[in-house]
This record gives structure tokens, C-alpha cells and sequence, in this order.
């Protein structure tokens, strides 16, 4: 794999009764860069995400993650945690996190589970200095410190956006998935997320992978565009040449126009 891959996906299939879902894919996503994952309803990018981040296993095909200095790992069929531990963040439900507690408690407790140990319910978690010094690190990363005493159920719907990007650097990833990050936002809203996650990728170097309905957050923030139809990958390139693609244009519209 060459060194500047974080990603490489091989002859991926995953099959649902007689349906391909996913249907021989094969992509390489660089470190350090934001890639876009875009395609029509039922294309399979749901299911592409899901058997990066574990909660599908594959039929058939491998994963590797190459981390910086190390060997290139095989990850496939592994359990969603090994493979955070491994270096893939995936986009928290905000529903599966503690709506009573603060902003700061929820951003603590992802924190607490990436480091792995268990929680000591005798110690005074205030007290922990490296791990408040990295919760705090990363409240002030998102620009949600002034967020951070307030209920998480109290938040509107893009501070809760936010906050989800919060809890998935809490997990110090190398690769970040995320599923439509901007999905039911204003506009307003959207264009806050889209510029946080470029700044995210500046500051941290952290890889992004996101599927994304909305076209223009995808040509605003990818630097390489991967499409998905039918279960295979029909184009992968810069915004420029995806959009003007023929393939990509029939994939969407059904015809290319004149
Ligand atoms: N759990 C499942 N069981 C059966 N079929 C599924 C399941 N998940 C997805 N599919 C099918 O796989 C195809 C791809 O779906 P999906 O990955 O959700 O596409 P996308 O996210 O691109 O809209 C669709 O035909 C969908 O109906
Ligand atoms: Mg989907």
C-alpha cells in the first residue's frame, strides 16, 4: 500500500439475500485529505460506510488502515470499538449520547472510553488533569466552550452537529466517517459544519470520508469526489472532472444533457 494511502479497500462485497449492496469495490482514500462519498438513494454508501466502521461484516473483500509509521492493518470483519481503537472515528448518534448531561461530561465520557479503562466511580473525574487538559483541548477545537455547561438535550439542532464532531475527536481518530453531517440543517447552519470540518482537517491532519446528499457542501469541501451507483464505484477524481462526468450525470439524472 503506498505510504500516502490511510485507506484501501479491495474487492468489497456485501450481499443482502440475492441483493449486492455493495458489489466489488475497490478505493484508496489519502491521509490528510477530505473525501467525499456521493451517489442516488440505494447506491450503497450507507452500507460502504457501515462495513468500514464494523457494524457489517463483509461478504467478501478486505479492508486495511495504514496508520502513519506503522504496518497497514487488516481491519475487515473487526467489531465497531476495535476498529476505533484502531484509528476510525464514526459519527455518534446524537441520541446515543447522555442528553442530561453537559456538553463537557458527554465530550469527557467519549474520552474516558477511547482511553479504555475503567471508570473509577472513586475518583474525582474533575481531578484528572491529561484527560480535562484533552476534553478542553477539544471544546476550544470546535469552538463549543461556551456550550460546554449547557445539557446536551438543550442544544438546537446545529450546536448538536457540533457537539457530534466534539465527541468523534474525542476518540483520536486518524480517518473520520461521517453520514451527512449537515443532514436537516439551515443553510446558516451547514456552512458553519462545512468550514469547521476543513479547519479540522488543517489543524489536525485527521482524514475525513463523508457522505453527503448536499451538492454544494460536496464541491466545497472535497478534494476528491468517489461516486457510488448500483453497488460499484462508477467515478473517483477532483470536483471538476466528477462534475462534468457523463456517468455521474446519467447516474443522476438518467440522461446526459445536450
Ligand atoms: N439491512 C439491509 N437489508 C436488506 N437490504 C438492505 C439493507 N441495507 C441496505 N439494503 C439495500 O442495499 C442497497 C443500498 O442501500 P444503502 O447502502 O442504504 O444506499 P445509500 O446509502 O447509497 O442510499 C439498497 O437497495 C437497500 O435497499
Ligand atoms: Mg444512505
Amino acid at each position: 500500500m503506498a505510504s500516502e494511502t490511510i485507506l484501501q479497500v479491495t474487492d468489497l462485497v456485501k450481499e443482502f439475500g440475492g441483493v449486492r449492496a455493495v458489489n466489488d469495490v475497490n478505493l484508496t482514500l489519502p491521509m490528510g485529505a477530505i473525501t467525499a462519498l456521493i451517489g442516488p438513494n440505494g447506491a450503497g454508501k450507507t452500507t460502504l460506510y457501515h462495513l468500514i466502521c464494523g457494524r457489517l461484516k463483509p461478504t467478501s473483500g478486505q479492508i486495511t488502515l495504514q496508520r502513519e509509521n506503522l504496518p497497514g492493518k487488516n481491519i475487515t470483519g473487526l467489531p465497531p470499538h476495535a476498529i476505533v481503537k484502531s484509528g476510525i472515528g464514526r459519527s455518534f448518534q446524537i441520541t446515543s449520547v447522555f442528553p442530561a448531561l453537559t456538553v463537557r461530561q458527554n465530550v469527557r465520557a467519549a474520552a474516558i472510553s477511547r482511553m479504555g479503562r475503567q471508570f473509577d466511580w472513586w475518583r474525582r473525574v474533575e481531578c484528572d488533569r491529561p484527560l480535562n487538559q484533552a476534553v478542553e483541548k477539544i471544546l476550544a477545537l470546535v469552538g463549543v466552550q461556551h456550550l460546554a455547561a449547557k445539557p446536551v438535550q438543550n442544544l438546537s439542532h446545529g450546536e448538536q452537529g457540533l457537539v457530534e464532531i466534539a465527541l468523534v475527536l474525542a476518540l483520536e481518530p486518524r480517518l473520520i466517517l461521517l453520514d451527512e453531517p449537515t443532514a436537516g440543517m439551515s443553510r446558516e447552519d451547514a456552512s458553519r459544519i462545512v468550514q469547521l470540518l476543513r479547519q479540522l482537517n488543517q489543524k489536525t491532519g485527521c482524514a475525513f470520508l463523508i457522505t453527503e446528499h448536499d451538492m454544494e457542501v460536496v464541491f466545497n469541501l472535497a478534494e476528491t469526489i468517489i461516486v457510488m451507483h448500483q453497488g460499484q464505484i462508477i467515478a473517483a477524481g477532483e470536483p471538476e472532472a466528477i462534475r462534468s462526468n457523463p456517468d455521474v450525470r446519467r447516474a443522476y439524472l438518467g440522461t446526459v444533457p445536450q
